[in-house]
């Protein structure tokens, strides 16, 4: 196995094919996005990672001028020259809704230059029973070839965190299963090239369900502590040292709470089970009330904040907010489902004045700006959601250039509260 083909060349799928050339796979890696490509041929892309002290745009540098990494928007080209190919395109959910047509375009453009001994090894986190009931008829129809026969299709869920993902793809555990045994083989072979930690389950639905599940378990913890916070936030009690005192019982481990729940992974699957068994006529009640606790979360924050504003005799229309991270969590460029970003959204539906700064996040917004010092002159609340190691904030900063008595709400516990008082500002934290 030379030369592999990678669809979808995203977060997941830009590291993902990167990680294969370090095996001296070569990878082509096709993309429907074509100023995309355009960006990756000059070694440019959006996407923060890095490995071994190298960023990625090195590592993508490197694999294109060893001829190891080929972007093309020509799924064609890719697919004459390689027969294992791997699909990393998302499933989006609106109104909590899957929305199933970028995936089956995907499908259907595979299926359309399958050849006989292709392997189809899907990577995207996926509604139950997709890879059986939604890619294989697509693939058979547009190659009119036999899955299991005459190509072979598998699933293997994709687990790594952003920032963290050419580590994660070589060491993270990972599942797979296909249609058939032959299939299954065949999706291990090629997921063992990159990771010794492989393994097989008795079929796809085993494997897509089960992804989903460990990103809901994470959304279900997270709304309890999320609820604990908007608990003792009203109480005035400290929600960290209670999860501290709560997690000395050896068999309880809460996790930190925080304003809300970023990025695909974790809303799309609990939606992606529920839609499943709404359909089954099933209710889980306990997912779509995380999903519910979670969701509402910035809009929690946002009350919190404007309660503190109405204790220093000011409230939130016309009050001047700055932001600074508005990435879906620490260290990362990625915006999707921010609830930084929902923060943002609730301030200015409320009538408040909002500006961000946030190095991460390209493109423009209206209410971007490009330094730290536009961002915070004259502003009377800073919110700092998230962890960004290019902002630095300091006391100083924020003294020389934030109004009087202005409110910090450093969920994360970023600033020194004591500094922050000392220039008569309002801390709060969570
Ligand atoms: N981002 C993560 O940390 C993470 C972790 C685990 C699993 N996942 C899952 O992996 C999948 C991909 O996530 P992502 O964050 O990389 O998404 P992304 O949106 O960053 O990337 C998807 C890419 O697919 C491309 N694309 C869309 N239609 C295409 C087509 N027909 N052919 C080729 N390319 C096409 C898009 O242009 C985009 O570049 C999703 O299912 C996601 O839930 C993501």
């Amino acid at each position: 196995m030379k030369s592999i083909s990678v669809f979808g060349l995203g977060f997941v799928g830009l590291p993902l094919s990167l990680t294969y050339t370090f095996y001296g796979v070569k990878v082509y890696g096709v993309d429907v996005n074509k100023e995309y490509i355009e960006r990756l041929k000059k070694f440019d892309t959006h996407i923060l990672e890095d490995y071994h002290r190298k960023n990625i745009k090195e590592i993508l540098k490197e694999s294109i001028e060893n001829k190891l990494f080929e972007p093309t928007d020509s799924a064609e080209l890719a697919m004459k020259n390689t027969s294992e190919i791997i699909v990393t395109v998302g499933v989006p959910v609106e109104n909590r809704k899957a929305i199933m047509k970028p995936f089956n375009a995907a499908m259907e453009t595979i299926g359309k230059n399958l050849k006989r001994g292709n392997l189809i090894l899907i990577r995207s986190t996926v509604p139950p029973g997709t890879t059986r009931e939604v890619a294989l008829p697509i693939l058979e129809k547009k190659s009119e070839l036999k899955c299991g026969k005459d190509f072979f299709l598998a699933y293997s869920s994709e687990r790594i965190a952003e920032g963290r993902a050419f580590e994660e793809f070589q060491t993270m555990p990972v599942a797979v299963a296909g249609i058939n045994e032959e299939s299954t083989k065949r999706g291990k072979a090629l997921l063992d090239l990159i990771n010794p930690n492989v393994i097989k389950a008795s079929s796809p639905e085993i494997v897509e369900i089960s992804k989903l599940i460990e990103n809901s378990s994470r959304d279900v913890n997270i709304a309890l502590v999320n609820e604990l916070a908007s608990l003792t936030e009203k109480m005035g009690v400290d929600t960290m040292e209670v999860i501290n005192v709560a997690n000395t019982h050896k068999r309880v481990k809460l996790l930190t709470p925080g304003i809300g729940v970023g990025g695909h992974c974790i809303p799309y699957s609990t939606h992606y089970i529920y839609y499943e068994a709404q359909k089954l006529g099933l209710e889980l009640p306990l997912l779509s009330t995380a999903r519910e606790v979670n969701e509402n979360r910035p809009l929690q924050i946002v009350n919190y904040v404007e309660e503190a504003l109405s204790k220093i005799g000011k409230s939130l229309q016309g009050t001047k907010f700055a932001i600074t991270g508005i990435a879906m969590k620490d260290n990362s460029s990625d915006i999707s489902e921010s609830p930084a970003m929902r923060i943002k959204d609730i301030i200015i539906q409320k009538g408040g004045n909002i500006v961000w700064y946030d190095p991460n996040v390209e493109g423009d917004f209206k209410e971007k700006k490009e330094t730290i010092e536009e961002t915070l002159k004259d502003s009377e609340v800073l919110i700092i959601p998230i962890k960004q190691e290019l902002i630095k904030l300091n006391v100083d900063l924020l003294g020389s250039l934030m109004k009087e008595k202005s409110i910090i709400f450093d969920p994360k516990g970023l600033l020194d509260r004591k500094e922050i008082e000392k220039l008569g500002f309002v801390y709060i934290s969570i």
